[in-house]
């Protein structure tokens, strides 16, 4: 694997014309994909500032330029109508001040007054390489133009770590108040939220204290990407709790998962049923971000990065890495969150497929109808029927299980190979969305989710069903240009 000196990881991009030869060659990759956000060049990492503003819905995610590693980072800009069609709009925050000098690190966006307000950590470092964690924000306006406010709304709370970003804004409609949610460390290390408060968005913020999440004083020691939705009647609490094992999930470390409950603004508690809830069971899956500003208020749209720190993928030797996840709609039933792909997306589907012939399209969704017994799906085997990625569901035990280690190109082994999740009614329903190097397996109605990176050879293009089930195949349509904008 490639050795990236620091220099090289935090170099400034001055010009498009610098990393234009790299797009070029990356397209061309056979693991591209052709209906997920995913990065010109370079790596991608966490969704920011997911916001609907007057019809269009504006998603940015982290990207460094360079090649597959984490380095200097900006918010690359795309847009969309329907959540469906994306269009590539170009880097919209640069890290061109003193105060974010080295990254312009996560953060969420609320429409204003005159323009959409963009809250992110400046990250900076200074020649020691210390870091201070400011929270900067930068104003887009209506006509593209957009202007960074060229001082820090607030600089660090001297009494956590250095360890504090990806703001959160939350607009509390009776209050009439914003409040923003940040991840952060205690100075002996433990994982937490706090939470600042104003009455106006470009000023006069104030740190009101740290979120009391009962139970949860010591569960890993950096809680990254927070924040609280309110949907339905439950509020529910995102956090990405770092360095900490958890049953079922690998050697991994890393967790996007969720708790739900009521927030109780006043006391700064989050009253929950006690039980952390992993948000995907897949592999690749981590900083899960919700849609603000909805223009439906009762709708929750998510989307989270397709991949993991800490983690290598295939494509890293071709310099870029990291996608989006689709677009998914959360609802809560039975105390638990429900995923769904958005409704939208059936207008992806092109043909039915015939799949008689047992081979696998490369692009195309899959819905399968499935009666009670065991169950066992393995896509992209080889011609003689070995290998693949399989689903195989216990109806005894009551449990499915994905194992991704016999496709040729295996990764991140140390972080666990195989992952499984009990169903309590059985499994019923399987609707898989797979993409040039991606999959994600909504099970019974998003009563579960399994979101994998996949890099199939084009040997590996058969499938091998065992099951008492019907099944539907559609080719799916583009939807995200892969044009080379920058700015
Ligand atoms: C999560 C994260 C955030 C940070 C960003 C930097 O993946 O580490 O906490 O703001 O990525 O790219």
């Amino acid at each position: 694997m490639r050795q990236w000196t620091k220099e090289e990881r935090y170099r400034v991009l001055k010009d498009p014309e610098e990393i234009r030869e790299l797009h070029e060659r990356i397209v061309k990759s056979d693991y591209r994909q052709t209906y997920h956000i995913q990065p010109p060049t370079g790596l991608l990492n966490d969704p920011n500032g997911f916001v609907w503003h007057d019809g269009v819905y504006n998603l940015f995610y982290q990207w460094c330029p360079w090649g597959a590693v984490h380095g200097l980072k900006y918010w690359y800009h795309t847009c969309s109508r329907d959540l469906v069609n994306w269009y590539n709009v170009g880097v919209c925050i640069k890290p061109d001040c003193d105060m974010d000098n080295k990254g312009i690190y996560s953060g969420s966006a609320w429409p204003g007054r005159d323009a959409i307000h963009l809250f992110y950590t400046g990250n900076h470092r200074d020649e020691d390489w210390k870091r201070t964690s400011n929270t900067c924000m930068v104003k887009l306006y209506d006509d593209g133009r957009n202007a960074k406010l060229p001082w820090p709304l607030f600089g660090p709370n001297p009494n956590y770590t250095e360890h504090q970003r990806d703001p959160k804004l939350y607009y509390h409609k009776e209050r009439n108040k914003y409040y923003i949610l940040f991840g952060a460390q205690t100075k002996d290390k433990h994982g937490c939220i706090i939470i600042y408060q104003s009455d106006t968005l470009s000023e006069n913020w104030d740190f009101i204290g740290e979120l009391k999440v009962p139970g949860y004083e010591d569960f890993g020691d950096m809680w990254e990407c927070p924040a609280i939705e309110h949907i339905g009647n439950h509020d529910v609490l995102l956090l990405c709790p770092q360095h900490l094992l958890l049953p079922g999930r690998g050697g991994t470390v890393h967790h996007s998962g969720y708790l739900l409950g009521v927030m109780d603004w006043d006391t700064l508690t989050f009253n929950h049923d006690g039980q952390f809830h992993v948000l995907d069971f897949g592999f690749d899956s981590y900083a899960a971000g919700c849609a603000n500003h909805l223009p439906d208020p009762n709708k929750a749209i998510c989307t989270a990065w397709m991949g993991l720190p800490d983690a290598s993928y295939p494509t890293d030797e071709e310099e870029w890495s990291g996608c989006l996840t689709l677009p998914r709609e959360l609802r809560i039933r039975d105390r638990r969150l429900i995923q769904q792909p958005i409704a939208e997306l059936t207008e992806l589907r092109d043909e039915e497929i015939d799949i008689s012939d047992g081979k696998m399209p490369r692009v195309c969704e899959l819905l399968i109808n499935i009666r009670p017994g065991d169950a066992s799906f393995r896509l992209f085997t080889k011609a003689d029927g070995s290998g693949g990625i399989s689903i195989e569901y216990d109806d005894v035990a009551k449990r499915i299980t994905i194992d991704r280690s016999g496709l040729d190109k295996r990764f991140n082994i140390e972080q666990g190979e195989s992952r499984s999740r009990p169903l309590e009614n059985g499994l019923s329903q399987l609707r898989i969305f797979i993409d040039k190097s991606s999959m994600e397996i909504f099970v019974n109605d998003g009563d579960a989710v399994f979101t994998t990176r996949v890099f199939p050879n084009p040997w590996e293009n058969e499938f091998r069903i065992k099951a008492d089930c019907d099944l539907k195949i559609w080719s799916l349509k583009p939807s995200v240009m892969d044009d080379f904008i920058i700015w």
